[in-house]
């Protein structure tokens, strides 16, 4: 990523280069692209000029977006400037699958690759899984790429989510494997009381108050929660532990933290952080 900072070494003062990021996102393919970026204010005046390098680097990129502020709203969306207007709409491709979705439009990180695979390989074929939160399906699809579950219901209430997520199930030939739900967690949830093996709850800033729904959907025979929250310093996992220990026992099920993982970084000494637990 240096390059972009080479390319604009005669375009932007010397006292300003070392605020040209140094990373962003890119969404997409070769078959096109998307690539965000944070520009600080300070570099108000050059931003095109970085967009512009940032596209020359990388020639599958179609369009360019500034992201401004924090995600924000129930649909958990970025609000974008854009500085180089192209199609929004791409096809990512990641571990050997694929993901069509527009991120002005609905909730997509790619450097939540990793997290996706590292839970891929906790599952065991033939589960019953409830993904809620679901967006477009990303952790549903790279689990049915690894391996044989019974089935993944993912219930998502961003109706533009839920179009990609029926596209994506088709893209990736997984028609019966995911089922994609239209609605709010909080009216879906309890049709699935004690019927998964595994339930995911990727909303770190909100699934803390579902978190009675997602220790109740698991089977009265166990089965492991993956609950997402933002969690901040100095105990970082204080809090999300407290949140569910309390539920489980308020609610009369047992559950023990068997994992904990640092996600990545959300804000400065905050991060976005999961707790496996096993509930019985
Ligand atoms: C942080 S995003 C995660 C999306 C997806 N799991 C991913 O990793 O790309 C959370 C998603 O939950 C959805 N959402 C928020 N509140 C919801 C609710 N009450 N019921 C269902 N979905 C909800 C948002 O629209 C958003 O797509």
């Amino acid at each position: 990523m240096a390059r972009v900072k080479d390319l604009l070494k005669d375009k932007i003062p010397r006292e300003l280069l070392e605020l040209v990021p140094t990373s962003f996102d890119i969404i997409g393919s070769r078959q096109g692209a998307v690539a965000i970026v944070e520009i600080p204010d300070e570099l108000e005046g050059y931003k095109y000029e970085i967009a512009k390098a940032i596209m020359k680097i990388n020639k599958h990129v179609r369009a360019v977006l500034r992201r401004v502020g924090p995600r924000r709203g129930t649909f958990r969306l970025y609000e974008y400037e854009i500085l180089i207007p192209g199609p929004t709409e791409v096809i990512h491709k990641e571990a050997g699958y694929l993901i069509k979705l527009d991120p002005t439009k609905v909730y997509f990180s790619p450097r939540d690759q990793s997290d996706r695979l590292d839970i891929a390989e906790q599952v065991r074929d033939g589960e019953t899984i409830l993904y809620l939160f679901a967006g477009v399906a990303p952790y549903a699809i790279a689990i049915c790429k690894r391996r044989n579950v019974h089935v993944i219901h993912c219930v998502e209430i961003n109706p533009i989510a839920v179009r990609y997520m029926i596209e994506n199930v088709r893209i990736n030939k997984l028609k019966g494997k995911i089922v994609p739900i239209e609605g709010d967690v909080d009216k879906v949830a309890p049709e699935f009381y004690y019927k998964s093996d595994r339930v995911l709850m990727t909303l770190p800033l909100g699934a803390c108050e579902y978190v009675h729904h997602g220790i109740l959907c698991i089977r009265r025979e166990g089965g492991i929660l993956h609950f997402y929250h933002v969690g901040k310093e100095p105990d970082i996992f204080a809090e999300a532990e407290r949140l569910v220990y309390e539920t489980a026992r308020k609610l009369g099920r047992d559950v023990t933290i068997i994992n904990r993982r640092v996600v990545r970084d959300y804000a400065p000494r905050m991060y976005k952080i999961r707790l496996d637990v096993y509930v019985r």
